[in-house]
């Protein structure tokens, strides 16, 4: 069998921070699960994240490292997954200038998630024009690598149906099906909320839990998870919907068995917080512990996390240039 012949999958982040249990449950753990029956290749979007970090490119730069640090760490195999940096394609960049022509700024204004992210940083009118076209770059990403999987958090689900609307006008207009449409594969169990309750982990809510947290982080961060603030005394029925604990203990606990039996009796009334907490830090440090170990051994190396990140690029390089051949023909732009 040859991996040559698999279905593709292109997936990625932004290099912003180091990754958390939010996007392990959104994203990463279908990338492990996935990455031995797909080709994969995982980008670090370097020149997406730009395009809000214009004044800080230094942290960029950093964190591509970092970022490639937890994929290996998580178990991204780069002998069967590509990681590359985006930046270093510049096909990529030439594939989103022809794109744009086939979206609308009234189109891209109404992308949900562009839309969200736009108010989160407070743009209001001065919204930086790179910023408002991402999706166009991010379905330059996806289609360059003509992958029909993408696996992706909830939030990223308009930026796959705006992929696919251009590629659908472009083989429209090309008459032939250059392009190729792409699923999100989304994790059934949705988004995982932040230690404080609030509906989205996320850095800049300062509310994760980082995938090479230290043991002391670990314990520090589940001593602040959300749990239920009506249940006050040990015998007061207690509360799942909303439990963070809980919400946690239902994404990582081996045991879902056991796990069913203290929720019932956690209801009931009769279980402290503090048990329930004690459950979670012992799922949570047995969880990472193996990870963090990883990563500090890769970071033994960078040297050498760099130069699989080179070969990666390089070879994901010569796909997207493939691809960009064939657009600019069907665009009558080949001339010699
Ligand atoms: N927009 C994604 C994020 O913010 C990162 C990303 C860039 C991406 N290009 C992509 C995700 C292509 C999936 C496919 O996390």
């Amino acid at each position: 069998m040859t991996r040559a012949t698999l279905p593709i999958i292109l997936t990625g982040d932004r290099p912003t921070g180091p990754l958390h249990l939010g996007h392990f449950v959104g994203s990463l753990r279908n990338r492990v699960a996935y990455q031995h029956d797909y080709r994969q290749f995982i980008m670090l979007a370097d020149a997406q994240a730009l395009t809000d970090n214009m004044e800080d490119t230094g942290k960029v730069h950093r964190n591509v490292l970092e970022v490639a640090l937890d994929y290996l760490a998580v178990g991204i195999d780069p002998a069967i997954s590509t990681i590359l940096i985006q930046s270093q394609i510049p096909e990529l960049a030439e594939l989103t200038f022809y794109y744009l022509n086939l979206v609308t700024v009234a189109r891209l204004e109404r992308n949900p998630t562009v839309k969200e992210e736009i108010r989160l940083r407070g743009f209001e009118r001065d919204i930086p024009a790179g910023f408002l076209t991402y999706p166009a770059s991010q379905a330059a990403d996806i289609t360059a690598f003509k992958a029909t999987l993408v696996p992706v958090g909830d939030d990223q689900v308009p930026m796959i149906e705006q992929t696919n609307e251009i590629v659908r006008k472009f083989n429209r207009l090309a008459q032939r099906e250059i392009l190729v449409e792409a699923k999100a594969l989304v994790p059934a169990l949705g988004r995982l909320p932040g230690i404080d309750g609030k509906a989205k982990m996320s850095k800049s809510l300062g509310n994760t839990i980082n995938l090479g947290a230290s043991a002391d982080e670990i314990r520090a961060a589940v001593k602040q998870v959300y749990t239920d603030p009506l249940h006050l005394r040990v015998d007061d029925p207690g509360h799942l919907e909303g439990n963070v604990a809980f919400i946690y203990l239902d994404a990582f606990d081996p045991d879902q068995e056991g796990l069913a039996g203290l929720k019932e009796r956690y209801v009931r009334g009769g279980v402290g917080d503090s048990l329930v907490k004690k459950r979670l830090e012992g799922v949570l440090q047995e969880m990472l512990a193996p990870v963090r170990a990883r990563r500090e051994a890769f970071a033994q190396d960078p040297g050498a996390v760099m130069q699989m990140l080179k070969d990666g690029t390089f070879k994901a390089r010569d796909v997207a240039a493939r691809t960009a051949d064939e657009v600019r023909a069907a665009l009558g732009l080949r001339y010699f």
